[in-house]
């Protein structure tokens, strides 16, 4: 088992452990006599893995939850529920909450636990790619309001993560490729040499892919995912790791997020403006390949400053491409501006931008959006 450790000056505040099987969470749940658990119903379902988890709870008679995920039931009523359902079952100051699932299931149930009887421990299972390397990572927990993201939330740590890769079997291509995303971008904020590694393994996945859909149509293609997937998980283990560890750094040197952590922001800015026109126009360009678009558009905006040395967003874009990650984007410059400006990070008519100067190399850089679509037009 890997360890990584999430510091408040010398303390541990959180632990991360990076392990393959699902067998080692009994022993990390030992020590807690009330634990309370939380299931994505879709991974109940469909996660064989999960399955064991849920076999060990019942063993240790452990009070089960099943929640539905989506950004819609991303918000305070099914935290009240969460809430509700530990009341009703005589959850005390003493409880552990144990929630089991992607992202949207560990901000929603790191929130209920951060407020319960103001405050009790709880632990996540991340289940997504995503939240094997992001989202059960540095304490932001949150919820939706009125169509706005994350708008109510809290800033408080798991006990631990328990990270195992086996669980993303059953994940589908498309969730798979927003934590590849994600992933990428927190090498591109910090390389170590994994950036090329992730490239080269994400390469040989969708060669994989490709071989297996020889001559299978839409829908069966996609139907081989799974086992395409299976054989690279061993190979995937070290790179989620890195990435968890790459995010452990930051949010111990920057817990609150009053600097360096918003580097995390890479490709999120003309990230979300595209999963918002896509939104509006039913386009669904899903929240991977806006991110990957996003980082391809602030490698340009990089180079304009030249900030970036010439090619270097070619050949990110290349890189992307070659993973599946890159697709066509059909908003203008103009249409993402109008996005950009409702963006909630946009002070004093500047938006924050993280740019990347080469792998492994981002610096912050605040414009106005007038001035990025001058550069980029
Ligand atoms: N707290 C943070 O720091 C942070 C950071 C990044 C993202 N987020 C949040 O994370 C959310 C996105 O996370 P996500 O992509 O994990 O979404 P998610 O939790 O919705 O999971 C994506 C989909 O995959 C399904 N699923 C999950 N695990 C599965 C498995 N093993 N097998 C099969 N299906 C599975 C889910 O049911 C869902 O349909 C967003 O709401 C975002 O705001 C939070």
């Amino acid at each position: 088992m890997e360890q990584i450790n999430i510091y408040e000056g010398e303390q541990v505040i959180s632990r991360i452990l990076v392990q393959d099987g699902v067998e080692g969470l009994e022993e990390c749940l030992e020590q807690y006599e009330h634990v309370y658990a939380v299931m994505d119903e879709n991974v109940a379902m469909k996660c064989y893995a999960a399955g064991t988890i849920a076999d060990m709870l019942n063993r240790r008679g452990v009070p089960g939850m099943l929640v539905e995920v989506s950004e819609e039931t991303k918000c305070m009523e099914t935290v009240m529920d969460i809430c509700g359902w530990l009341l009703e079952n005589g959850a005390d100051r003493d409880a552990m909450v144990l929630a089991i699932g992607g992202g949207i299931t560990t901000d929603m149930v790191g929130f209920a636990a951060s407020i319960y009887k103001r405050g009790v421990r709880f632990a996540y299972v991340p289940t997504t790619l995503l939240a094997q390397v992001d989202a059960s990572i540095g304490g932001k927990t949150g919820v939706n309001i009125a169509g706005y993201k994350n708008m109510l939330g809290t800033i408080r740590q798991p006990e631990f993560t328990y990270i195992c890769p086996q669980v993303l079997e059953s994940l589908p291509m498309e969730d798979f490729q927003a934590g590849a995303a994600e992933m990428l971008k927190t090498f591109i904020i910090e390389d170590n040499g994994n950036y090329e590694k992730a490239i080269t393994l994400l390469k040989a996945l969708t060669e994989d892919f490709i071989r297996l859909c020889d001559g299978a149509t839409l829908s069966d293609g996609e139907a081989r995912w799974p086992e395409a997937l299976a054989d690279r998980l061993q190979d995937l283990t070290p790179l989620i790791a890195a990435a968890a560890g790459v995010k452990a750094g930051v949010v111990s040197r920057d817990q609150f997020e009053d600097g360096e952590r918003r580097k995390l922001n890479l490709g999120h800015t003309f990230g979300h403006a595209i999963e918002y026109l896509s939104h509006k126009r039913h386009n669904d360009i899903d929240h991977g390949h806006a991110v990957a678009l996003g980082m391809v558009y602030a490698a340009d905006l990089a180079e304009k400053l030249e900030l970036a040395e010439p090619g270097f967003a070619a050949s990110l874009e290349h890189d992307l491409d070659a993973t599946l990650l890159l697709i066509y984007n059909p908003y203008s410059i103009h249409d993402m501006a109008e996005a950009m400006r409702k963006d909630k990070k946009a002070e004093n008519g500047k938006v924050h931008f993280v740019l990347p100067r080469a792998i492994g190399d981002v610096v912050m850089h605040d414009l106005t959006v007038d001035e990025v679509v001058e550069l980029l037009k």
